[in-house]
């Protein structure tokens, strides 16, 4: 997939095997370029340095000390919030914020919070840098009207965004993921 060139897309699709890892996996990893700070890790992460082969600085954090042996070149134990604002010399050509809200082992699923989190992450992206987003199931949190304002309000829309889809979720059947990459 060209980046640079890639055709925003907005779509619905039913998800026979968790379409939004598949994204991740597929799309996501193989194309970005460049540091990466990878929010969130469990053990199905372990081999996403080697899939991100454009990363030169795989960077990982997660607020469970358990799972920082599938962390990446440096890795963190702390929540993102606190680890932006006591970090802010840090800065990132991408960030990634997968999986962090509306799950089962979600540290918040608080919807102001999500968008003062949000908020933090673009602060600590280099200039041109890239922010991805979802997949967060939106059903209990917010609406999808509501995810479009808030992306509205931070300023990733139109021709900022790399990505953009609305997928189902085969283990929540019931419920809705939104993934969004977007560039600062
Ligand atoms: C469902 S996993 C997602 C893993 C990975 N990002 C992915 O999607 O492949 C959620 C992980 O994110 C961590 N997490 C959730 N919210 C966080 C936060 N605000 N700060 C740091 N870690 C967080 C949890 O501890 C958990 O290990």
């Amino acid at each position: 997939m060209d980046i640079e060139n890639s055709l925003i897309y907005s779509s619905r699709k039913i998800d026979p095997v968790s379409e939004n890892r598949n994204w991740l996996e597929k799309e996501y990893l193989p194309n970005v370029k460049g540091s990466l700070l990878f929010v969130g890790i469990k053990e199905y992460c372990a081999n996403y340095k080697k899939i991100a082969v454009g990363v030169d600085q795989f960077t990982t954090l997660d607020v469970n000390p358990e799972v920082a042996k599938f962390g990446g070149d440096y890795h963190y134990v702390s929540t993102l919030d606190e680890f932006i604002l006591s970090n802010t010399n840090r800065k990132y050509q991408n960030i990634s914020l997968h999986g962090l809200w509306g799950m089962n082992d979600s540290y918040s699923s608080d919807k102001a919070g999500m968008k003062e989190s949000i908020s933090n992450s673009l602060s600590a992206l280099r200039s041109g840098g890239t922010l991805q987003f979802g997949a967060a199931i939106w059903d209990g949190i917010i609406s999808e009207k509501e995810y479009e304002e808030l992306f509205e309000d931070l300023g990733l829309v139109g021709n900022k965004i790399i990505h953009k889809s609305i997928v189902d979720v085969h283990n929540y059947p019931w419920k809705t993921h939104y993934i969004l990459w977007a560039r600062k």
